[in-house]
């Protein structure tokens, strides 16, 4: 049933598990053969996105951290200029609204306050239209936005969200391909659409790294703090490990982009203060591994989540590195991902918290 935990010690731990499947779910009947079909967004949907010149996302918590890797992908492959704020900012703003702007909000639970009257909010301001990527069926946010698209996770008790996180990424790619302004060639969409429909086998590799990231769970329960870097589309993936992090174990927990290490962060490094970082075979590579050259300069601790074609020198106490299998480097944010989540429930539960329920927080956030 969904609202039991079956032979796992935390629903955090089997919705984590259930990431394969869902991702799955979330593609299923939506993908052609270089794109994703426009009409599983609404029938409302083909004439919509001919329309939308730039995109406005909007969301709170690790929902923004989708819509943060959304913008990357928006860019890069779509060809779509793509602002992003989290809802209780945008709302008390004064937005100028660009013509041809489709407002785009992203949230599990399709309830939460502050993104729910940012969507009100925008109505007056001139949007071409509203699009909800939503976990929630018949949601206050699906029943107000133009479009839908839902997330197809499934109910997610853990107030730590993690299946939510990689549907709407799963979400936000088929949104991607769906509102293409022919910036990609139909041959590099074909090769995302090819690249998705291996993913959940992709996850399932990475998931068989569980017993690995538990042991290497056991260098953070003594720590207070922990940095998260990422370039690039990582920078968004290093923010939602840092969040997972300081939600379910309470240590404090920051992701930058590596490239600004140097620009604050460096001074805090210490033998007491673990880095983690998530290196893709990516352009940005080499750049990366000069940040984490920096880290261990300073006598800081390093754990890698790297591909296995990235040589990363861990021959030195100083440097663990955990090697992910090959993924399309559109993917790798979604991907990388995992592990980080493993590593913060493996963390929690070495310390002993509530891990489903984390103290002072809520799963859904409906009052303001
Ligand atoms: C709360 C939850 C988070 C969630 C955020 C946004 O803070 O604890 O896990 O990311 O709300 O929720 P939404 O339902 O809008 O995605």
């Amino acid at each position: 049933g969904a609202a039991s935990k079956g032979n796992y010690r935390h629903f955090m731990l089997k919705e984590i598990f259930e990431q394969p499947a869902v991702i799955g779910a979330a593609l299923e009947g939506r993908l052609g053969e270089a794109s994703a079909l426009a009409e599983s967004f609404g029938p409302e949907a083909p004439a919509l996105f001919a329309q939308t010149r730039q995109i406005q996302l909007i969301a709170c918590g690790t929902s923004y951290h989708a819509g943060l890797v959304a913008r990357y992908w928006l860019e890069r492959y779509a060809g779509v200029p793509v602002q992003i704020e989290v809802a209780s900012e945008f709302r008390y703003r004064h937005p100028v609204v660009a013509d041809g702007t489709l407002f785009v909000t992203l949230s599990q639970s399709g309830e939460t306050a502050d993104t729910l009257a940012a969507l009100r909010f925008a109505k007056a301001l001139g949007y071409v239209g509203s699009l909800a990527i939503c976990n929630v069926p018949g949601s206050s946010l699906v029943r107000e936005s133009d479009l839908a698209l839902m997330t197809r996770a499934g109910p997610e008790i853990g107030v730590a969200s993690t299946k939510a996180f990689t549907t709407q990424l799963i979400a936000l790619m088929l949104l991607t391909l769906a509102v293409g302004k022919g910036r990609a060639s139909a041959g590099e969409q074909a090769e995302i659409v090819a690249a998705l429909k291996t993913l959940p086998d992709i996850c399932r590799q990475v998931l068989a790294l569980d017993g690995d990231i538990e042991t290497l769970a056991q260098a953070f329960a003594e720590k207070r703090h922990a940095l998260f870097l990422g370039r690039g589309a990582h920078f968004p993936v290093a923010l939602e490990g840092a969040l997972k992090l300081k939600e379910i174990s309470y240590i404090h927990a920051e992701g930058y982009p590596a490239g600004e290490l140097k620009h604050g962060p460096l001074a805090l490094v210490d033998s007491e203060m673990p880095v983690i970082s998530v290196a893709p075979n990516d352009a940005l590579l080499e750049k990366l591994k000069s940040n984490l050259q920096e880290v261990r300069a300073r006598g800081g601790e390093l754990f890698v989540f790297a591909d296995e074609g990235v040589g990363i020198d861990d021959s030195e106490d100083d440097v663990t590195v955990l090697y992910l299998p090959p993924v399309h480097e559109a993917l790798a944010p979604l991907l990388y991902t995992l592990p980080l989540q493993l590593l913060s429930y493996h963390v929690a539960v070495l310390k002993g918290t509530d891990v489903d329920q984390p103290r002072n927080l809520a799963k859904s956030v409906t009052v303001e």
